[in-house]
């Protein structure tokens, strides 16, 4: 934690999510209508940006920005060579940018670039950019002084997107990376120092591991409460983990799932679900010792088996969760829908229980 106080990083929330992907226009109307966003904003050579071109879709307080080379060089090219589609920005909103980007520089951020300000019509934006694992990287955005739809430079747009099911998405819960071996420690001392992120939990490699793959992380948080970056490595298993697949296709460190609010999971769930999203399934074995593990719930277990969705608890509450499948062919990016009943919890419980229901699955086979 940097021991001088800096209002600009005290206040930083989330504000958007930039995906470089390899063809923005279809992966728009991909988030449109499978997931429930609708579209606000564009920017492309139509608005007078040279060599690439950028849809920004939101719902409620959820905005992607979904970008896309027109040609073979250059940065988003090179990175979706390198990366495929995946999430290049997490993006943090500040009351001051310029304040933010000098604390964290000082507090030993990589800057990418200076505190810049952009204006129109409707007002002005200052940003600036620091670099973070891998290829990621943090806008900061002060945007108090703007009145416009997105950022300048952009165009309203607001094609027919018929969504075939409200989904409700509200906000993001927390944002997740995978860094190599032995390399968390270092990133959570770099959210410590340049960011005044503190420590919300730590899980090492037995609370999150099965007979074969394990894994560690810690949760990171800003002095806000609003930003969580939980920090996955790979641990020592017998088999290659889902952190080892992820490095391996996604080519490093990068963001491996983006955790979603919602208000109401079984019917965000039955909303995805109609609109063709695919979820993970979850072995029927894991509802009949859930009343134990949690104790008493206010959903109706029978809807949560028939969904998939999956309960943690902490001292504080309990908490409802499902996980999509990647968002790309690549073994990498996938979102969490997450409620939250009071519960702090990142599904830790839910690591071990899952296992021990597939155990049975495979028991059932003879296949253990
Ligand atoms: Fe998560």
């Amino acid at each position: 934690m940097t021991s001088r106080r800096s209002p600009g990083l005290e206040t930083l929330e989330f504000d958007h999510l930039e995906l470089w992907v390899g063809n923005a226009k279809q992966a728009a109307h991909y988030y449109c209508t499978a997931f429930g966003f609708e579209p606000l904003a564009y920017a492309g050579p139509e608005t007078g940006v040279r060599g690439r071109a950028s849809y920004v879709v939101r719902q409620n307080d959820l905005t992607l920005v979904l970008t896309s080379a027109l040609g073979a060089d250059g940065p988003v090219a090179e990175h979706v060579l390198r990366h495929g589609d995946g999430v290049r920005d997490v993006a943090l909103r500040t009351t001051d940018a310029r304040e933010a980007y000098g604390a964290a520089v000082a507090g030993g951020a990589r800057g990418l670039l200076e505190p810049t300000v952009s204006e129109d019509a409707d007002g002005t934006v200052v940003v600036a950019q620091i670099g973070t694992y891998g290829d990621t990287v943090h806008t900061i955005v002060e945007r108090s002084a703007y009145r416009g739809r997105w950022l300048p430079g952009f165009q309203p747009w607001s094609a027919v997107m018929p969504t075939a099911q409200r989904v409700g998405l509200q906000r993001i819960d927390h944002c997740v990376g995978n860094v190599g071996w032995g390399e968390m420690e270092r990133w959570c001392d770099y959210y410590a120092k340049a960011l005044g992120f503190s420590q919300l939990v730590s899980f090492d490699d037995k609370d999150i591991s099965t007979e074969y793959t394990a894994l560690r992380s810690k949760v990171m948080q800003s002095a806000s409460g609003k930003v969580k970056m939980p920090i996955n490595e790979p641990a020592e298993g017998l088999k290659r983990s889902q952190i080892e697949e992820y490095l391996d296709f996604y080519g490093g460190a990068g963001i491996q799932h983006v955790a979603i609010a919602t208000d109401d999971i079984a019917a965000t769930v039955r909303a995805l679900r109609a609109n063709g999203v695919e979820l993970l399934e979850t072995p029927g074995t894991y509802y009949d010792t859930l009343g134990e593990r949690v104790g008493a719930i206010e959903e109706d277990v029978a809807v949560l088996r028939e969904l998939s969705i999956l309960v943690d608890k902490d001292d504080l509450g309990y908490m409802l969760q499902i996980f999509t499948k990647p968002l790309q062919d690549r073994p990498t990016l996938f979102f969490e829908i997450i409620q939250r009943r009071g519960s702090l919890s990142f599904g830790k419980g839910n690591f071990k229980a899952l296992f021990v229901s597939i155990e049975q699955e495979q028991a059932k086979r003879g296949n253990l």
